[in-house]
């Protein structure tokens, strides 16, 4: 088959396609404990409440048929984004209409029209960057632009917490000598670490793309307002600059595809018109049924009241276990401040991530090799292969089964190799 360039990059085997394509392998392998993946727990007080939005749906007259039957504007949803918006103005106090907020399919759908408007050849000759400023970063977006180096991602500085649990800190004197970003974009909270950056750092973030005239893109599909899955006490953060992207899935609704982006009135309109020509229209289905939870107002409470405890105890739990098992294995785990991952930093591993991941497959358990989320970090940083970051979304014995036996491995590993 002959293919243009597009072609070539899109239908590589690139090495986050051929991971991928392993996990979705393993998957069918009866007994695999998956702490893979990306998938939100089916938590059953959240399921019921959708259940139960659906049903309404249902009986109300011609609802479900429009939600399956119509294509909404390219812009998403009508009476969706008039809700949110009021929602946003009300909860957060964000000056936020209507025309503020465009629908995407997924937020990985937002990513693509994003990171491919501000980033690569600009009718000036000069070449700009997506700013990434604290690696690791969100293994989604390695392969998303068009032309290739699209990302810069600055290393940053480590705080020890205690004798297990270290955290990560922008960097800002790395990060304000880099001088080629077209915009900056940073999860909050960080898939895969779980590091949750502060206020403080988001509103310095916020002046420097300001200072540097360039959007600042939070990805908050774990975070807030909503699905809220944040541990520590931070505040949403917005401003006509900021571009907030957020998603149903991590609320546990995955699989019907609804990105949302809150920005100004001017992205709104480009990310409308980049999705007509991607998809005509956004999910109606996803829409439909977000908008009859902010009509029973549980929204935010499910993720207030709900989700973010069950993944906090969750977290929780994973950590008193690690505590326990990785007793004199040089192991550091970052501080869970949200999402639903732990990031586990084994110092000097003597052997890679990736080798580390196929030992640990062989014994039936899925991690994903921390390797794949430093996308744009330049020159040698050791951690890069000392790291596996583990998901606690899956049931609790599944979860305990798995850090058991990948405590006992590194042991075998460190103790193997310590001749
Ligand atoms: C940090 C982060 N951003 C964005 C996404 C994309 O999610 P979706 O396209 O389902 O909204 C994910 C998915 O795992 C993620 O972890």
């Amino acid at each position: 088959m002959k293919l243009s360039t597009f072609g070539q990059k899109i239908t590589s085997n690139s090495g986050i396609n051929l991971l991928m394509d392993d996990l979705g392998r393993a998957l069918s392998e009866k007994g695999m404990l998956m702490l893979g993946g990306g998938n939100p727990a089916h938590i059953p007080e959240v399921q019921q409440c959708i259940r139960g939005a659906m049903q309404r749906i249902l009986e109300r007259d011609g609802a479900f048929e429009r939600a399956i039957g119509d294509y909404d504007s390219p812009q998403g949803n009508p009476a969706f984004i008039e809700s949110l918006a009021a929602l946003l103005h009300r909860e957060c106090g964000w000056d936020v209409g209507p025309r503020n907020i465009a629908l995407t399919t997924g937020s990985q759908g937002a990513f693509f029209i994003l990171f491919n408007m501000f980033a690569g050849r600009y009718g000036d000759g000069s070449f700009k960057k997506i700013l990434l400023p604290l690696a690791p970063e969100y293994i989604g977006y390695s392969d998303v632009g068009l032309e290739p180096g699209i990302f810069r991602a600055v290393q940053p500085e480590i705080e020890y917490i205690d004798d297990l649990l270290f955290k990560y800190h922008v960097d800002f004197q790395r990060l304000e000598a880099v001088d080629d970003a077209g915009a900056i974009c940073f999860s909050r909270p960080t898939n895969p670490t779980g590091n949750m950056m502060s206020d403080e750092e988001t509103q310095r973030l916020m002046r420097l793309a300001e200072e540097r005239d360039v959007p600042l893109i939070i990805d908050g599909a774990y975070g807030l307002p909503f699905p809220g899955i944040v541990f520590s006490d931070a505040a949403p953060q917005w401003s006509p600059r900021t571009i907030l992207c957020m998603s149903l899935s991590k609320f546990g609704l995955p699989a019907l595809r609804t990105g949302i982006v809150v920005a100004s009135e001017e992205i709104i309109a480009a990310i409308s018109a980049a999705s007509a020509i991607m998809c005509l229209a956004p999910n109606r289905i996803g829409a439909t049924l977000a908008n009859e939870l902010i009509r029973e107002d549980k929204l935010l409470s499910l993720g207030r009241d709900v989700i973010r405890p069950y993944y906090q105890s969750r977290a929780d739990r994973a950590v008193e276990q690690l505590r326990r098992e990785l007793r004199g294995i040089d192991c550091r785990v970052h501080k869970p401040e949200g999402a639903f991952f732990l990031w586990l930093w084994f110092r000097d591993l003597p052997i890679s991530s990736q080798e580390f991941y196929e030992r640990l497959k062989a014994r039936g358990v899925l991690v994903v090799p921390g390797r794949h989320f430093f996308p744009g970090l330049e020159g040698e940083w050791k951690q890069r292969d000392e790291c596996l970051r583990i998901s606690y979304a899956q049931n609790e014995a599944t979860v305990q089964r798995g850090l058991s036996i990948i405590a006992d491995e590194a042991r075998k590993i460190y103790s193997q190799y310590e001749r």
